[in-house]
């Protein structure tokens, strides 16, 4: 395992989702956004349970990991599954920098978030749209990373949802230590709403990946959210 590089998560930042990469050319779509300056890079984990459908897993994690690390970048991990404890020494061993999980799908929020620090990586909260933010409340001193789904998650491409930007400031609120992270529907329109409600990590999927040039979508998109690019100055 590398060691974490904490400084790709510093500032604001895009964070490409490879959900919406294709598959086929995997490792030249991520050199490409690699190559404009993405240094997180977005892994979608979806069980079939948690959310309907499954997507990718350690294997694939691992697969890119030697070529996004190489190039100074971090694996930001979504698990969208339920147990997610079961698998955080799974994906930390293929790589994972960050481990996200959703205080929807454990019973044991407070001691996974622990489990994940301990498996060297930040430690991430997902909340659903319709999940309270004072869920993030207990656990703020046990978190890296507080993800506001601003879509439902288990598909790419939906429209974002509107209150989202609201419910960011409110995390903001609750503690300013944890970076806020967004994920679903960020596209050039929505992306400064976010960061002006304290989001600095702003995942990308369709925005990026759907685009014939991802390099170039992802150049826009940074510029539009005012985001670092490349190495943090
Ligand atoms: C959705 C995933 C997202 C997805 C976002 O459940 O967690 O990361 O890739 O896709 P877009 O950016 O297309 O909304
Ligand atoms: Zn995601």
């Amino acid at each position: 395992m590398s060691a974490l590089n904490r400084d790709a998560f510093a500032g604001v930042r895009v964070a490409p989702s490879i959900l919406s990469a294709d598959f086929a050319r995997l490792g030249a779509a991520v050199d490409e956004v690699l190559a404009a300056g993405a240094r997180v890079i977005h892994v979608d984990v979806m069980d079939g349970h948690f959310v309907p459908p499954i997507t990718i897993g350690p294997l694939i994690t691992a697969s890119i990991a030697d070529r996004v690390h190489g190039a100074g970048g971090v694996l930001d991990v979504h698990l969208m599954i339920e147990h997610p404890e079961a698998q955080i020494g799974e994906f930390a061993k293929a790589g994972a920098d960050a481990i996200t999980i959703h205080a929807e799908a454990t019973a044991h929020l407070h001691r996974s978030l622990g489990a994940i620090r301990q498996a060297g990586c930040l430690a991430g909260v997902a909340i659903n749209p319709g999940t309270p933010v004072e869920a993030l409340a207990a656990v703020a001193a046990r978190s890296d990373i507080w993800l506001c789904m601003t879509v439902n998650p288990g598909w790419g491409g939906q429209p974002f949802i509107a209150e989202s930007a609201a419910k960011v400031a409110a995390a903001r609120a609750i503690d300013s230590a944890p970076l806020v992270e967004v994920d679903g529907g960020i596209d050039a329109a929505t992306a400064p709403l976010v960061v002006g409600s304290g989001a600095t990590l702003l995942v990308a999927g369709s925005a990026v990946f759907a685009d014939p040039n991802p390099a170039a979508a992802f150049t826009r998109l940074s510029a539009a959210a005012g985001a670092v690019v490349g190495a943090a100055a």
